[in-house]
């Protein structure tokens, strides 16, 4: 038996995956790329924007000639876009080629899942409309050998104005440090050197839990664990990243030096109509403490260009605090109204046109600024540990520098795993080239 993961979305999902496929294979399922083989096929959605929407809607709606190709396939769509109301319905009615629908609460649920799909003559919906209990011991079928992602907790209670993430994976839920502990020790056992620590808001940890430590006590027991070398964990909200946490960043050696800290807006105005609990000078001042401490850190954010009631000065807010900040590298998003969030009720919604001049401006602002801090790093000899070979080349090694840079080098398969000095020779926008030393 065989079976198919489509994955769309962030880490959470990307990681949510793996449980599906640790699922799959102790089934006795093995991994396959050709559809027509496949036995089960499972799409793993996001609904955090609409075009993300819209291709998964694309992509369910070819999966018609597949089922008519291969009617014995079971057909499961799942992940975020699943929990919003009256989704499933919709899939049931328009896509009944679809043999299962699931949310983000009840993946545990798979094996059960697909005998009642199997059994069923109709769609098989089984969305929760609420989280349950933290699943520990859950199978795993990790996709990288050498990086792991390690949930630290799910869901989140920010309520950001624009974002859905809240109504579709539910408040935040803490993992006990021991569970997270073992599995990150049981994972260097295996071979893993690098662990992402995933949760919404990692610097939320612990607080729905007594007698927990903060992230900072976590990421300090992390830091202990012998034969692991490097630490990230993604994503930080500028908020709740304290002081505190900004000298643990520093002294624990092991945690890389690359942040991710959304900003999503330069402007006060904007940041607050947004509900994120911090100003443009907050935000300053917290990368000036982080640069202070580490002065070498790479910094990354996100930015929403657009958000309802964005004028030209607020624009220019966010322009000037990508100017100070100088990323390391920013992903940027139209803003994109999501149904039932407070956001998407403010009437005074930016002009598509208007969104997309704005983007391509910050845009090559911040392009020009990436270039020119990736081109100061050549003739630096930096570790890399190597994940792999390239795409389009197996003789050429792909790795990360600590700070998050990806790095090509010609060289042998063997270091694979390996945490190697390379001399930085080339520079572009989103890689670095250069020598083993
Ligand atoms: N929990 C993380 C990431 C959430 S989603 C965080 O708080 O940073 C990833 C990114 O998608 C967000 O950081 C935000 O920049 C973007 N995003 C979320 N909702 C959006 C929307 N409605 N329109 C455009 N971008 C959005
Ligand atoms: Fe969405 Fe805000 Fe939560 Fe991030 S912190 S997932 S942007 S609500
Ligand atoms: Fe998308 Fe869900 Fe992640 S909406 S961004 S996959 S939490």
């Amino acid at each position: 038996m065989k079976y198919i993961i489509e994955t769309w979305g962030c880490q959470m999902n990307e990681h949510d995956s793996e449980v599906l496929a640790g699922m799959l294979a102790d089934l006795g399922y093995k991994r396959t790329d050709d559809e027509m083989d496949a036995d089960v096929m499972l799409l793993n959605t996001c609904c955090v924007r609409e075009k993300a929407e819209s291709k998964v809607l694309g992509r369910l709606g070819l999966l018609k000639k597949l089922k008519q190709n291969n009617p014995d396939v079971i057909l499961g769509v799942c992940g975020c876009m699943m929990q919003q109301p009256a989704m499933a319905d919709r899939i049931k009615k328009r896509m009944p080629h679809m043999d299962l629908v699931f949310g983000t609460h009840n993946i545990h649920e798979l094996p059960q899942m697909i005998n009642e799909a199997k059994a069923s003559r109709t769609t098989h919906i089984q969305v929760w409309p609420e989280q349950g209990e933290v699943k520990e011991g859950l199978p795993i079928k990790r996709t990288h050998g050498i990086k792991a992602f390690v949930n630290i907790m799910y869901g989140c209670n920010n309520f950001c104005t624009y974002c859905i993430v809240p109504y579709v994976r539910g408040r935040e839920r803490s993992r006990l440090s021991k569970e997270i502990l073992v599995e990150i020790k049981d994972l260097v056992n295996d071979g893993y050197r690098e662990i992402m620590l995933l949760g919404q808001n990692v610097n939320s940890y612990g607080k729905d839990l007594q007698d927990e430590g903060d992230f900072a006590d976590l990421l300090k027991a992390v830091n202990e664990i012998k034969g692991l070398d490097r630490i990230r964990f993604m994503t930080s909200h500028p908020r709740d990243f304290n002081l505190r946490l900004v000298n643990t960043l520093a002294s624990c050696n092991k945690v890389c030096e690359h942040y991710h800290l959304p900003i999503q807006a330069g402007s006060s105005r904007i940041l607050k109509k947004m509900n994120r609990g911090y100003t443009k000078e907050e935000y300053l001042e917290l990368i000036s403490q982080i640069k202070d401490r580490v002065p070498h850190a790479s910094i990354t954010t996100d930015i929403i260009v657009g958000f309802p009631g964005e004028t030209e000065e607020d624009f220019d807010d966010t322009m000037e605090v990508i100017s100070k900040v100088r990323f390391d590298g920013a992903y940027t998003f139209l803003y994109s109204s999501r149904p039932n969030t407070p956001a998407a009720k403010i009437s005074e919604q930016v002009p598509q046109e208007l969104k997309k001049k704005r983007f391509q401006k910050l845009l090559a602002l911040q392009n020009s600024i990436t270039e020119e801090i990736n081109k100061q790093l050549i003739g630096q000899t930096l570790p890399v540990l190597f994940e792999g070979t390239s795409k389009n080349d197996d003789t050429v090694l792909m790795g990360r520098t600590r700070t998050n840079k990806i790095v090509h080098v010609s060289g042998h398969a063997e270091l694979i795993g390996k945490i190697v000095d390379v001399n930085i020779q080339g520079a572009q926008m989103f890689s670095l080239s250069g020598k083993i030393i």
